[in-house]
């Protein structure tokens, strides 16, 4: 049997309007890049954007956002979690979108938490998004399981990011902890890749489709990287794959000297 081929895509923060800049780049633009280069390289079987999907909340930029997905994958599954830029009742008003925030595939168990703390940069997993966590990994206790989230669980070596690790990540990894089957934690937010592991978990990072921040910077600093997604391979045995690949030979207009976003 073939592996199930997971996309993940992160952090477009997207305008309302076309065209729209962060520090300078045309999010449109490089995630119109990152989409090229997913189709000449993936066929997926599912998306998954996780969260900052939108830079303004609005939904404008979630109908922009479903659009040109579409535009490049018509028949592909989509699925989303909000971000802090997000706004999920807007989420919502979008109807087009199938996938909810739970689903098995390929025979795996994936999960989508809500991380948001309300106006605020930082994460946190609220008692009932930790209860559906715990309730939806023991559902399945024979299947491999990834958990996808917006906000690091983890430090990743930079002081100003590293403030906004998901607050009671001792509570959620306690819950992890508790479920063996789990393989992956992957998630966005920061903006750069990221691999560790916990306990035999794989933990894990994945580019923006617009700006990169510096890894291990204690300050704000935007990186030379390029735009990215993650691709994982799935197989039904509870091994995976699971790959980040760039867009190459581009030069993006970008403001390397702000001191924040
Ligand atoms: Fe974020």
């Amino acid at each position: 049997m073939r592996p199930f081929r997971l996309l993940q895509i992160t952090d477009c923060h997207l305008g309302s309007q076309p065209g729209e800049k962060l520090l300078g780049l045309d999010t449109d633009q490089s995630l119109y890049d990152v989409l090229q280069l997913l189709q000449a390289n993936e066929a997926p079987d599912m998306i998954l954007a996780t969260g900052d999907i939108s830079n303004d909340g609005g939904v404008a930029s979630y109908e922009r956002f479903i659009h040109i997905i579409e535009r490049y994958f018509p028949n592909t599954p989509l699925a989303w979690l909000p971000g802090n830029h997000d706004e999920p009742m807007n989420m919502d008003q979008v109807a087009r979108l199938p996938i909810e925030a739970h689903c098995v595939r390929g025979g795996w168990n994936m999960i989508f938490l809500d991380s948001r703390i309300p106006m605020e940069e930082g994460g946190d997993l609220p008692p009932n998004e930790l209860e559906r966590l715990d309730k939806q990994l023991a559902a399945y206790p024979r299947l491999p399981a990834m958990v996808f989230l917006h906000h690091q669980p983890v430090p990743v070596g930079s002081a100003w990011l590293d403030g906004y690790v998901v607050r009671n990540h001792e509570d959620f990894f306690s819950v992890i902890d508790r479920h063996p089957n789990v393989k992956a934690i992957c998630w966005g937010h920061v903006h750069q890749y990221h691999n560790s592991q916990r306990n035999g978990v794989e933990l894990l990072a994945t580019p923006s489709t617009c700006i990169q921040f510096l890894p291990h910077s204690d300050k704000f600093a935007v990186d030379t990287a390029m735009p990215g997604y993650r691709r994982f391979e799935l197989h039904a045995n509870g091994h995976f794959a699971t790959q980040v690949s760039r867009v190459r030979q581009k030069v993006y207009k970008i403001d390397f000297a702000s001191s924040g976003y």
